[in-house]
C-alpha cells in the first residue's frame, strides 16, 4: 500500500530521519515505535505532505508519487489523525468534518446532505457520533472519532494515527481497538504509532522499530515480545515493572479538607479529605474526568476552591496563587503540557526557569536575568533528564512530545520540592524513559519529598503510589493498599461497580 524509500529529513542541523525505508502492506495494522524523537512523527509527516523530505521517494501501491501537501495525501486516499486534534470547539462534528473537504463554496454546502453521510460512516464503524454536537462538549475519545471520520469522510483508505491512545482512559482504548479492527475487516491499512508495547501486541500485524532518526527493525507482532521490542527501542533491556521499597512515611506535608472545586467541564471535586506525608506518594487513580484534574489545579493554585481547606505544613495555604505556592516549595507537573507546562516559542533556556524567573538567583538584584544561573539550570536540566536534542537554544515546540515532558519535569524536579503534584507522568514518554521518571518519582519520595499522583494508567499508579485513593463524581469512594488490592477490584471502585 504505502513504500517509504530512502528518506532523509534535516532540520538544521537535526537529522529526524536518516534514510528511512518502510513497507507498509495493504490491509494491515502497522505499528511504528521508538523513543522520543526517534523521527516517529517526522517520517509520518512526510507521507501526509505535511513536510517535505530532503530526499527519497514514496510509493502508494508501487508507483511513485508526488505528495506536496496533504491536499496531495488526501486525494491519494491518505488520512492522517495528529497527536494534538485540530477540531475547532464552538462547531459541530459535522461542520468539523465538512470544513475543508467540500470542493464548492461554503454556499453550495449541503449540511443535511453531509449530516446524513456522516452518521451513516457513524452507524457503519459504531462509532457513535452525532454530526450536531459540538465538539466543546464531547469527551476526549468522542473528538478523536470525530477526526477518525474526518479522514474516512474524505474516503481515506491509509490511516496514520499519532499516539491515538495517548489521551485516552484504559476504557476507551478497548473501544478504540475494536473500531480500528472493524476498519480493518473494511480493508483500511492503518499506521499507529504508540510507546505502549501492550498496545503494540494487541493490535498491530508488523512491527517498525525507529532508533536516532533509523529503521533499525521490521518484525510480525505474532513473532516478537515486549521483552525484545524493548530492547530493540532502547538498545539495552529495560526493566517494566517498578521497583522500590516501602515508604517510610514522616510528617503530615499537605492536609486537604472538604474541598470543593468548580470545575469547567461540568466534573467537580464535592468535598475531599485526605493527607499526605513527607516520604510517601500518594496516588488518585480513577476515570478520566471524575474530578481529579479540577482537585490538583486547585492544589496548584490555578483555579480556586469553592468550600474547604487547604493545609501546607500545617499553614492555611487555601487558594493561594501558584506563584505564592511554588515559593512555599510546591511543584506541579500538569497534565497538558501544551496549555500550562510550556512557552512553545520560547527556548529550552526560557523554560527552564519558569515560574522562577522573577527572583533570585535567576533575577538579579539588578532587575537583570543573570543568565551565568540560567545557563547552568538548563544545562543541568538537559543533562539529568536526557532532554534530546540537547541544545538550550532550540524552540520548545521543535522538541518531540516526550522530550517537552522530561523538560518540565526536570524543570520541576529542579525547584527540590516539598510537594510535588503530579499528573499524567509519562504520557506520550518512551519506556526508557519511562523507566527513568519512575525511579526519579521514587528518588524523590526517598529523599522526603511528598508526592501526590494522578495517572489515568491504573498500572502506573498501582506501581508508584504507597496508598491509593479512588476517585469517584468528585468524591473519595475509597483508600486501598496497591500492593494487595487487585486492579480489579480497583478498577470496580472506579466504576461503581
Ligand atoms: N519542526 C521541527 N523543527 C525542528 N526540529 C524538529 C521539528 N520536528 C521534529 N524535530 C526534531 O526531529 C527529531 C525527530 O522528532 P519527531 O517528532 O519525529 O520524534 P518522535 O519519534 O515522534 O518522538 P515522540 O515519541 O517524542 O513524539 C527530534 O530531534 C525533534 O526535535
Ligand atoms: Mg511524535
Amino acid at each position: 500500500m504505502l513504500e517509504l524509500r530512502n528518506i532523509t529529513k534535516t532540520f538544521g542541523n537535526v537529522t529526524a530521519n536518516n534514510d528511512v525505508s518502510l513497507t507498509v502492506h495493504k490491509g494491515t495494522i502497522h505499528a511504528i515505535v521508538g523513543e522520543n524523537g526517534a523521527g516517529k512523527s517526522t517520517i509520518m509527516r512526510i507521507a501526509y505532505g505535511f513536510y517535505k523530505a530532503d530526499s527519497g521517494e514514496i510509493l502508494i501501491d508501487g508507483e511513485t508519487v508526488s505528495i506536496k501537501n496533504p491536499h496531495d495525501a488526501i486525494a491519494l486516499g491518505i488520512g492522517m489523525v495528529h497527536q494534538h486534534f485540530m477540531l475547532v470547539d464552538t462547531m459541530t462534528a459535522a461542520e468539523n468534518i465538512v470544513l475543508g473537504a467540500e470542493t464548492g463554496s461554503a454556499a453550495n454546502l449541503d449540511l443535511d446532505k453531509a449530516n446524513r453521510d456522516i452518521l451513516a460512516l457513524s452507524n457503519e464503524l459504531r462509532l457513535g457520533v452525532k454530526p450536531d454536537e459540538y465538539i466543546e462538549n464531547m469527551s476526549v475519545g468522542q473528538q478523536q472519532r470525530v477526526e477518525l471520520l474526518k479522514a474516512l469522510y474524505r474516503d481515506a483508505k491509509l490511516l496514520i494515527l499519532d499516539e491515538p491512545t495517548a489521551v485516552l482512559s484504559p476504557q476507551e482504548v478497548v473501544e478504540f481497538f475494536s473500531i480500528l479492527r472493524r476498519m480493518k475487516e473494511q480493508g483500511k491499512t492503518i499506521i499507529i504509532i504508540t510507546h505502549k508495547l501492550d498496545e503494540v501486541l494487541a493490535i498491530s500485524d508488523e512491527v517498525t522499530v525507529m532508533r536516532d532518526g533509523k529503521a533499525v527493525g521490521n518484525v510480525k507482532t505474532s513473532e516478537t515480545s515486549a521483552k525484545d521490542l524493548a530492547r530493540m527501542i532502547v538498545g539495552r533491556d529495560v526493566l517494566l515493572r517498578v521497583e522500590k521499597t516501602d515508604a517510610v512515611p514522616k510528617s503530615t506535608v499537605l492536609e486537604v479538607k472538604d474541598l470543593k472545586v468548580t470545575g469547567n467541564h461540568g466534573s467537580t471535586v464535592n468535598g475531599v479529605s485526605f493527607v499526605v506525608r513527607a516520604g510517601e506518594i500518594v496516588g488518585i487513580a480513577g476515570i478520566e474526568g471524575n474530578g481529579q484534574t479540577e482537585l490538583i489545579e486547585a492544589l496548584a493554585g490555578l483555579t480556586k476552591a469553592t468550600a474547604g481547606t487547604v493545609e501546607f505544613d500545617g499553614k492555611n495555604i487555601t487558594n493561594q496563587s501558584a506563584r505564592q505556592l511554588k515559593e512555599l516549595g510546591i511543584a506541579h507537573i500538569p497534565e497538558d503540557r501544551h496549555k500550562r507546562g510550556l512557552l512553545l516559542d520560547s527556548d529550552l533556556a526560557e523554560n527552564s526557569i519558569l515560574g522562577v524567573h522573577y527572583r533570585p538567583p535567576v533575577a538579579a538584584a539588578t532587575g537583570l536575568m543573570n543568565s551565568a544561573v540560567i545557563d547552568k539550570r538548563v544545562a543541568e536540566i538537559i543533562e539529568n533528564f536526557d532532554v534530546r536534542p540537547p541544545n538550550p537554544e532550540l524552540s520548545a515546540k521543535s522538541l518531540s512530545g516526550g522530550n517537552q515532558q522530561k523538560l518540565i519535569i526536570g524543570r520541576e524536579f529542579d525547584l527540590d520540592p516539598k510537594l510535588l503534584l503530579v499528573s499524567q507522568p509519562t504520557r506520550g514518554v518512551d519506556i526508557g524513559a519511562i523507566e527513568f521518571i519512575h525511579r526519579k518519582l521514587i528518588g524523590l519520595r526517598d529523599a522526603g519529598s511528598a508526592v501526590l499522583l494522578v495517572s489515568a494508567e491504573l498500572e502506573e499508579v498501582t506501581a508508584l503510589a504507597d496508598r491509593l485513593l479512588v476517585i469517584r463524581e468528585g468524591k473519595i469512594v475509597g483508600e486501598v493498599d496497591p500492593k494487595t488490592t487487585s486492579t480489579e477490584d480497583i478498577g470496580l471502585m472506579m466504576t461503581g461497580g
